[in-house]
Parts: C-alpha cells; structure tokens; sequence
C-alpha cells in the first residue's frame, strides 16, 4: 500500500501495513521487563531499550513516517501493551495529542487474531472533543462502538467505524488525535507496542490526569529520541541516539525477567486473597 497522505490527512490513518523483519520481536518482548523505575514515566521504556529503539527506528516505519512529519522527527512516547483474555479499552482520545500533533504507529507483537481487534473512527482526528468528555457531558457509553460513532457522526458525518483485526507484525498508523479502542476476545494475552512521534517543533508534556480539554501536566520533562535529522527547537529534553545507555540483555532475560514474574505472580496472589 502506497502512502496517501490526502487519504491520512482527511481521513487520520493509513494501514494496516507489516513489520519486514520480525525476527527479534521475541527478544522485543522481554524488554519490557525492565523495570518501570529505571525510565522516567510510563511511556519512556525508549530510553533504556534497545530493541524498542530498533523497532521505533524501522525503516519501512521511518519511510511512511518522513512522508508524514518530513525529515526532523521525535519519538516522544512508547508502550508495550498486554491486554488480557476479555480485555477492552474503551474507547478514547490519548490526552497527550490533544495537546500537540503528532503520529502513533500500534504494531501487533503477539497473539493477534480475528478475535483481537483495533478499532478507529475515521475523521475524529479533526473533531474538539474526545469519547470521556462526551460521556461527562452528554452520558455517552464510551465502551460501545455505536454510542459512540452516533455521536461522532452528529460532529461530522463522514466519521466511519474501521475494525481492524492485524496479525503479529502488522501496523497502523494514525494521527494522534484519532478516537481509537480495542478489545481482546480470544483466551490469550494480546501483546502491542505503541510508538508515539511528533517533529520537535512541539513542546512534549508528561500528562497527570487523563481528562479533555482539561488535562493536567507534569513539571517532569519527557525523554525524547531524535529518530530522525536534527531538532532546530530546543523545546524537549532530546536525547540522540548515540548517547542512550540502554540496559543489558542478560540483566533483562535474567534478573528483571525474574524480578517481573515475581511481581506478576504476587499481584495475582493478593487479588485471590482479596476476592
Ligand atoms: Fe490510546
């Protein structure tokens, strides 16, 4: 598929798309065990992961990327997401591209199928509201797709519901402001990674709260990777590539790996013991 950027920017997606190497999303996935503190908030495991780097500066991304933001490009943000067996997330705006513009690229890692999907609304990209102020406001079910494609439709009627069910490796792109949920209904844990990027032009902001337009900010300063030409700006904490000390592949299989299923089987332990 071509890039179309008319299509991406009246629309605010393109996709699905495919990873061309996905050899190493075995090893992709351990990383994120390193633990949470290492890094400075949720969405910057960028900063110690190597394999994340890697993955966030793949070419056949990069490409559709330097079509989209042009040559000077940030990574601002980056989540690995396990959604368990029943899982949803509802449906949302990420607070933080309400605040600034930029691209999210959602990649499937693992346990993809027709029973894991990811949904959009076309055109919301363009739309001043977001799902949870409309369920403030107006009592709008934010879990379910029609309550809220119906009120999406009543701001623009060109807003369409695109259900996508990836395979390990695919990917979608959208604008940052696209109204976006999903829903894992097979008996398996669906893994993502979310890469987040913008050009440095925009001031990056670590949100406290998850609100519309209201959102609060951090006095935190968020880590940044120039993935691509130069930040002219100075508005971010950037950090290049080069000089990123990410941590090591043995501590990672080894000790965090312990550490994180330690922590994992402890959680589930005292959820028991609290049921
Ligand atoms: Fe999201």
């Amino acid at each position: 598929m071509d890039i179309d950027l008319k299509k991406f920017e009246t629309e605010g997606y393109l996709g699905p798309f495919s990873i061309n190497d996905q050899s190493y999303f075995n090893s992709l996935l351990k990383e994120r065990y390193i633990p949470k503190n290492l890094y400075t908030w949720y969405k910057s495991p960028h900063e110690k992961s190597q394999k994340l780097v890697k993955i966030a500066s793949d070419k056949n991304i990069l490409s559709k990327l330097k079509i989209l933001l042009k040559e000077n490009i940030l990574l601002w943000g980056s989540l690995f997401v396990d959604q368990k067996p029943d899982g949803q997330h509802a449906w949302h705006l990420d607070v933080e591209h309400g605040s600034w513009n930029g691209v999210t690229v959602w990649i499937g890692l693992n346990n993809l199928s027709e029973k894991t999907s990811l949904s959009i609304i076309t055109h919301t990209h363009l739309l001043k509201t977001a799902p949870l102020e409309l369920k403030k406001k107006l009592n709008v079910d934010h879990t379910k797709d029609q309550a809220v494609l119906e009120e999406a439709k009543k701001l623009d009627p060109r807003c369409e519901l695109k259900k996508f069910y990836l395979k390990n490796g695919e990917f979608i792109i959208w604008s940052g402001r696209i109204w976006h949920s999903t829903l894992n209904q097979s008996s398996r844990i669906r893994q993502s990674i979310i890469l987040q990027y913008c050009t440095p032009n925009n001031k990056v902001k670590i949100p406290t709260n998850f609100d519309y337009p209201n959102t609060a900010w951090s006095k935190t300063e968020p880590p940044c990777i120039l993935i691509s030409g130069k930040d002219e700006f100075n508005f971010n904490k950037v950090l290049l590539k080069k000089d990123l000390k990410f941590i090591d592949s043995f501590k990672i299989l080894t000790v965090y790996s312990l550490r994180y299923k330690i922590s994992h089987f402890l959680r589930k332990f005292r959820k028991v013991l609290s049921n």
